[in-house]
């Protein structure tokens, strides 16, 4: 098991900490630059953000002004839906790497599988995004590459087409919402998977299994579920813009799941599913 900072290992040698900080529908303020600071002074090394979230310039300030070097913090960005295609995924890194005030990103990933809208070309559309990802990982401005919201069949065409793989598959993953399937292709195949809403989006915090599990291992519901998270292999990026809850968050390396209550998330009826299905995201 990796501690928060030393983490997972990419396909690539690349090491990507365990936890990892969630920024969505966070505000581009200073509020977010003191979250961030916070979270780093308490041991997070990982911040997760994205072009459509709007907050990549004070992640980026948080990063350059939190005191540690670059190399000791790891972040990630995302590629949003509408820079699709080779030349506009150039043109949209550029942008990021200018918004963050950053010399390079450790994780860039394509945001969501091209497919509401686009039924006859979306495996066109990634190949292009691919290749321009690829490209941008030889120049070395960012030290990996992947995708987010894939399922297996997207993950096969762009797989038969790169000359990379993707490192990376950051998906909707906790107890209530495994999707098994994918996450085995991934793990099989090297891809690292990692999980957004690892709480479900808070409804995980008050359902019964996970409440009377932190009760047998004193710890909270949350924390049941990251490490779930993490007894599966995935990096875990849960959000909170609570001090002690982000601490919370943070300490999951003082107990350890048994396999019959693994079993037992595994197996929760669907719960705290965003509803978000990567076939037909409206956005
Ligand atoms: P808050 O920011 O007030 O802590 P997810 O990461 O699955 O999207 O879930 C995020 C939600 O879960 C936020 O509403 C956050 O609220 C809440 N949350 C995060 N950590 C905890 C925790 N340890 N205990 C209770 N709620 C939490």
């Amino acid at each position: 098991m990796p501690t928060i900072a030393s983490g997972f290992k990419l396909s690539n040698g690349v090491r990507i900490p365990c936890i990892g900080l969630g920024t969505w529908q966070v505000p581009d303020d200073q509020e977010l630059v003191a979250h961030i600071h916070d979270a780093i002074e308490i041991g997070y090394r990982h911040i997760d953000t994205a072009h459509i979230y709007g907050n990549e310039r004070c992640v980026g300030e948080a990063v350059r002004t939190c005191g540690l070097p670059r190399e000791k913090i790891f972040v990630t960005s995302k590629l949003w839906n509408t820079d699709r295609g080779y030349k506009e995924t150039l043109a949209a890194f550029d942008l990021t790497l200018k918004t963050l005030g950053l010399e390079y990103l450790d994780l860039y990933l394509i945001h969501w599988p091209a497919a509401k809208g686009e039924p006859m070309t979306w495996q066109s559309i990634n190949s292009g995004t691919w290749r321009a990802m690829e490209e941008i990982y030889k120049s070395g401005r960012v030290r990996a590459i992947g995708v987010s919201n894939f399922l297996i069949h997207h993950l096969v065409p762009l797989l038969a087409r790169a000359n990379i793989a993707p490192m990376v598959n950051q998906l909707e993953f906790h107890p209530g919402y495994m999707q098994l399937p994918t996450v085995q292709f991934c793990q099989q195949r090297g891809i690292q998977v990692s999980a957004w809403s690892p709480l479900g989006r808070g409804a995980l915090i008050r359902h019964p299994v996970l409440c009377e599990l932190g009760k047998k291992y004193g710890v909270s519901s949350a924390q049941i579920s990251l490490r779930w998270c993490l007894q599966h292999g995935a990096v875990a990026l849960p959000k909170s813009l609570n001090p002690q809850r982000r601490r919370q968050n943070a300490d999951l390396f003082s107990f350890s799941l048994s396999k019959e209550d693994m079993e037992r998330l595994d197996n929760l009826p669907q719960t705290g599913f965003s509803g978000l299905d990567p076939d037909h995201v409206t956005f």
